[in-house]
């Protein structure tokens, strides 16, 4: 009995080695036996070495010598504010009636890049690439399987504390259903200022609302819609509101998870420009997702383009417009209608072949 039990635990094991947010040594069990791990994946003596290179600079000379090492487009007129690398999420599959887990969806599958301050990624991909699972990731909203995201400098899986709560107000996300993300149950004054209560930034009542008022004044909503449900809304003002949420811890960094797909094409531009200009007033950063190829050329001077869970291509917005060299760049491209209808375009379908 004793070793079916030993049996039926080393066949449930992931054979990936598991994320430990907490920093701790966890068992990871291989072919060659049962080792111990930090949450890089390192054993306890390369463990204590690499908490030595970080004390002593190792990591942060490393990270400057890769980033400039890797001059890439706009990464040159940028301070890189946050990093990704070898960015992996794997979802369990179960199976059989025990739900035992057989094998891993890589959703997110070695995925890397960088953003610096002020400047947009365009992250373009079919529905169901992964697009959303990365920026929920990076945001520590789902659990990394694999990999480092860096902002201004600090290892964000790292952090605990007073560290993460700092990291969770400088970045922030705009999610991609604007009716799904607001509490039906709550007034628009509570979604706008739940952040600032729980992060302990507004005590004084009077000083909450006009911080509220002014965000949603700020985003093109009345003043007096503090006192209304989110149902009250059509779907483009939804999204103001949820723009103003995320507004207001003041955060650097925000994922865009297609903030427009749910809305009509007039409404999308007046949703685009607003972020664009909030963009420019306060200096931030967008991981801006969509799958929409027309948008992110509008919006992003720096586009990766991602395929089942992995960037297949990344550039410039001109160098990927004009020469793209995957072919699934260039079926995205090719349907992106043209507006000149004595212009015909030739029509790519991917079927997914070589990568
Ligand atoms: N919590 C989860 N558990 C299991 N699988 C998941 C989970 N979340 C996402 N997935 C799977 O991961 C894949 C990527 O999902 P994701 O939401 O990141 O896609 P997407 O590129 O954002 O698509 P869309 O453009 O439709 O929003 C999908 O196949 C999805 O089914
Ligand atoms: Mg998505």
């Amino acid at each position: 009995m004793r070793s079916l039990n030993r049996m039926r635990r080393s066949k449930n094991r992931p054979k990936l080695a598991r994320v430990n947010p907490s920093g701790r040594m966890i068992r990871r069990v291989s072919l060659s036996g049962s080792h111990r791990i930090d949450r890089y994946g390192y054993g306890p003596l390369s463990s204590l070495l690499r908490a030595f290179w970080l004390r002593n600079g190792y990591h942060t000379t490393m990270t400057q010598a890769a980033t400039a090492s890797e001059p890439t487009t706009e990464a040159k007129t940028h301070k890189p504010l946050l990093e990704v690398k070898g960015l992996k999420t794997y979802f369990p599959i179960r199976t059989g009636l025990l739900q035992r887990v057989t094998d891993h969806f890589k959703a997110v599958d070695d995925v890397s890049f960088s953003i610096g301050e002020g400047e947009t990624l365009g992250l373009v991909g079919e529905s169901g690439c992964g697009k959303t699972t990365v920026g929920r990731t990076l945001l520590r909203l789902v659990q990394a399987t694999a990999g480092t995201v860096t902002f201004e400098d600090q290892d964000v899986f790292a952090a605990s504390g007073s560290e993460l709560q700092q990291l969770r107000r400088n970045m922030q996300i705009v999610f991609q259903d604007p009716a799904g993300s607001l509490n039906p149950r709550m007034r628009i004054a509570s979604i706008v200022g739940e952040p600032l209560i729980i992060h302990g930034l507004v005590t004084d009542k009077s000083e909450l609302r006009e911080r509220v008022e002014s965000l949603l004044e700020r985003c093109g909503m009345p003043r007096a819609a503090a006192d209304r449900y989110p149902h009250e809304f059509s779907g483009g003002q939804r999204q103001r509101i949820g723009i103003a949420r995320a507004l207001a811890l003041e955060p650097k960094f925000i994922v865009c998870d297609e903030p427009t797909s749910a809305l009509d094409v007039s409404i999308q531009a007046q949703v685009i420009n607003l972020l664009m200009d909030l963009q420019e007033e306060f200096g931030l950063s967008y991981l801006f997702i969509s799958h929409d190829m027309a948008v992110i050329q509008h919006v992003c001077k720096r586009i990766a383009v991602m395929y089942k869970g992995k960037i297949v291509e990344e550039g410039s917005r001109e160098d990927i417009i004009k020469s793209p060299q995957h072919k699934y760049t260039q079926s995205l491209l090719s349907a992106v209608p043209e507006p000149n209808p004595r212009k015909t375009k030739q029509r790519i379908v991917f079927d997914g072949g070589a990568m």
